[in-house]
């Protein structure tokens, strides 16, 4: 069993044979080409692939602990470190197993959640906090960080709705790609997961994803496209799941045909956690690199048995080496023989951006009479309700768990804003242990004070938002809805705050609530980030990334009983009708729609244009009109273009999200505001064609506040029809 120290050892041993070659580089002037960072990469790849053993290129295609894999001395090539999450960088755990490894030098910074990030609708904002896990991720070491998780929202029962972007493939995709092009600018590798369909806990291991060649490709696999053909993500996490009978991270449809042969990845395929399963299958259906599975490191499938088959010939070399070249692509990609940025870690600077993020993430669901921003100056008292409002949520969640360096709890954050001013009181009021004690001191605090907030929502407890287990119902646990009702009509000045990562019903006292505020699981800053959008000192500009169901029975994969599945089935018969798509196409009023979200001032939208052009591949249009801030505060809207098709051949949805823009606006301020839509905003996927088709036809272009709200509308006439692979 090595230990940790071992690892690190190792990496003396391997930067003393850098140096040496390094030493005789200086020297010698002909080095070999792979140690030569002007040489191309391929090049190099070739030149080290050719000075390889044959259990050296063994080596470079399996763990050799749970997040590390072997360095070759001899070559001076370093262990790799692996590491979780989507929200910044995991403490360190093993090496031969996921407890905590206690060191003291693994706080990081604990960032908003994803699906916080993606309501920030602003790739600006991704950028940032893909800044912000790269420096990190230098400072700590890691060379692959497991992460940004793109899985579609599907259904939001989904124990891992909070580590992803949402429901909808054009939001997660320009998400995902500002984040990963920001992860790999410092020579750290993104690793986009779980590829694909991962939608589920439930039987997570096994479940076998069924579904129409269309839904997945205009859902599922958007992000990952966007990954991998505009970011150049580097790695790829298959996922634990069965698709169309095969396990992802052995299927040669999924990782072959579609991610390696048509969409051109030149990068490394990790298979999820002990999620490869069959040697023959691993070796030959496009894994590269096999992580966690559970079994002694030399057993794993790539490791003796796929040596064993090459000796005797049941796989060629040629299969070996392809996966070795991938490999060690992306370590040349990395950078990862020469000096690397040394990155930072915990600073002032990340937990400002952690903080932004978090302002910019929380959305304004209701918002009733101004009963937000509180006024500071004129309240005294605040009672301040619910075990959210003191639960650190940094270490749960499974595999995004985060060792933070603090975390601002929302009870914190308020106190250090008034600075004395107000009076804060504190009730439990719900919660795991809470009781009925707890409630009622809870009211007669509400009623004794000058507002009420209840900081209500989930955790990451298992069968909340927690890795392995899905939620058993949108409810909110520990009596909470009771408690808010009873709360209310002691106090009509309540506001909600929903900490959690993923909708919730809110039926039994959405009508008894002025105001509601979607704060997600806000990082390490998340307490200052939420008093100073609940004071006014930011205005509130985020939007749902999912839609908010009245009641699961609204929501597709539950209306059609399509989810858990059954025998291991799991058919996506909703097809492309996920989320707004289903609610929009049915006509099932939601609780809140995508897109939505409130500000403390008003938007208004004008002067529509819609002008017509070409592009190297076409016709294209120019959405254009002018947003004017008609309130008295500075704000900022997410102006969202959504496009109808009139008469389109095959099915489509009744509209689709091919744009989106942030506007900041000082009061009175009015900007004019230009979204290109190309051929991609208009087309739908052919399955019979195996490519995509925009049809000559009328198309509405919508824009508006939300799904929901839409502001303006053009008429468009696609002048000609295009396919394309
Ligand atoms: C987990 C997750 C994956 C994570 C990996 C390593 O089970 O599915 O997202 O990166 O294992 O912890």
């Amino acid at each position: 069993m090595k230990s940790l120290t071992d690892l690190r050892t190792g990496a003396v041993a391997v930067a003393a044979a850098l140096a040496l070659a390094g030493s005789a580089r200086a020297a010698d002037a002909g080095r070999p080409p792979y140690l030569d960072p002007a040489q191309p990469v391929e090049a190099r790849v070739d030149d080290l692939l050719g000075r390889l053993t044959l259990d050296e290129k063994i080596a470079l295609v399996h763990g050799d602990s749970k997040f590390t894999v072997a360095a070759i001395p001899r070559l001076g090539i370093p262990r790799r470190w692996l590491s979780d999450g989507p929200h910044g960088v995991r403490e360190d755990v093993g090496p031969d197993t996921f407890k905590p490894a206690n060191r003291t030098d693994d706080f990081a910074t604990y960032l908003p959640v994803a699906v916080a990030l993606a309501s920030t609708w602003n790739p600006d904002a991704a950028r940032a906090y893909g800044n912000v896990i790269g420096e990190e991720a230098r400072r700590r070491g890691k060379d692959i960080m497991l992460g940004p998780g793109v899985n579609i929202q599907r259904t939001p029962l989904n124990g891992r709705t909070f580590e992803y972007l949402g429901e909808d493939p054009f939001l997660a995709s320009r998400m995902a790609v500002s984040y990963i092009k920001a992860v790999q600018s410092h020579d750290v590798s993104s690793c986009v997961k779980h590829f694909a369909c991962n939608s589920q806990e439930t039987e997570r291991n096994t479940v076998d994803v069924q579904m129409d060649e269309r839904t997945l490709h205009e859902i599922y696999l958007p992000a990952f496209k966007a990954a991998v053909q505009e970011a150049g993500v580097w790695c790829v996490m298959g996922a634990y799941n069965r698709f169309r009978g095969q396990q992802c991270c052995e299927n040669d449809y999924l990782l072959n045909q579609v991610l390696k042969t048509q969409w051109g990845f030149k990068g490394v395929v990790i298979s999820d956690w002990n999620g490869t399963h069959n040697g023959t299958q691993a070796v030959l259906g496009g894994l590269d690199l096999e992580m966690g599975t559970a079994k002694p490191y030399a057993d794993y499938y790539l490791a003796r048995q796929f040596k064993e088959g090459i000796e005797k010939g049941a796989y060629p070399m040629s299969v070996l080496d392809d996966k070795v070249r991938r490999n060690l692509r992306v370590m040349f990609a990395l950078h990862f023989l020469e000096s690397r940025p040394e990155g930072s870690l915990n600073t002032a600077a990340h937990q400002e951006t952690a903080q932004r993020v978090a302002e910019e993430g929380m959305v304004l669901l209701k918002n009733a009479g101004g009963a937000l921003p509180l006024d500071a100056g004129a309240i005294t008292s605040i009672a301040v309700i619910g075990e959210n409002a003191v639960r650190l949520q940094a270490h749960g969640g499974g595999s995004t768990e985060m060792k933070a360096l603090h975390e601002i709890t929302p009870l914190e954050g308020l106190i250090r804003h008034s600075g004395g001013r107000i009076n804060f009181t504190y009730s439990q009021g719900y919660g795991k242990e809470a009781g009925v004690a707890a409630a009622d001191r809870a009211v007669r605090a509400a009623k004794a004070a000058d507002v009420a907030l209840v900081v209500a929502g989930l955790n990451h407890e298992r069968t909340f938002d927690c890795e392995g287990a899905d939620r058993n119902s949108l409810d909110l646990p520990y009596g909470q809805d009771e408690l808010i009702r009873r709360v209310a009509q002691a106090n009509p000045r309540t506001v909600v705050v929903l900490v959690s990562g993923s909708p919730v019903r809110m039926g039994a006292w959405l009508d008894q609530v002025p105001a509601v505020l979607q704060a997600w699981y806000a990082g390490c800053e998340g307490g200052r980030a939420l008093a100073r959008v609940l004071f006014g000192d930011v205005n509130p500009s985020g939007k749902l990334p999912c839609t908010f169901p009245k009641k699961l029975a609204d929501s597709p994969a539950y209306a059609l009983g399509a989810y858990p599945g059954k025998g291991g089935i799991e058919p996506y018969t909703e097809g492309l009708l996920v989320g707004y798509r289903w609610f929009d196409t049915k006509g099932i009023e939601p609780l809140f729609p995508f897109g939505h979200g409130l500000s403390y001032t008003s938007f208004a939208y004008s002067d529509l244009r819609l002008v017509a052009g070409t592009d190297s591949k076409g016709p294209v249009v120019t959405v254009e009109f002018k947003l004017t801030n008609t309130g008295s505060r500075a704000g900022a809207e997410v102006a969202q273009v959504y496009v109808h098709q009139a008469k389109p051949s095959l099915q489509r949805p009744l509209r689709e999200l091919k744009g989106f823009r942030k506007v900041a606006l000082k009061p009175g301020e009015r900007q004019a505001v230009s979204i290109p839509l190309a051929r991609e905003a208009f087309a739908f996927y052919d399955a019979e064609k195996a490519a995509w088709v925009a049809e000559k036809d009328d198309f509405e272009i919508a824009i508006g506040s939300s799904s929901r709200d839409l502001r303006l509308r053009g008429n468009f006439s696609l002048p000609v029809a295009a396919t394309w692979k």
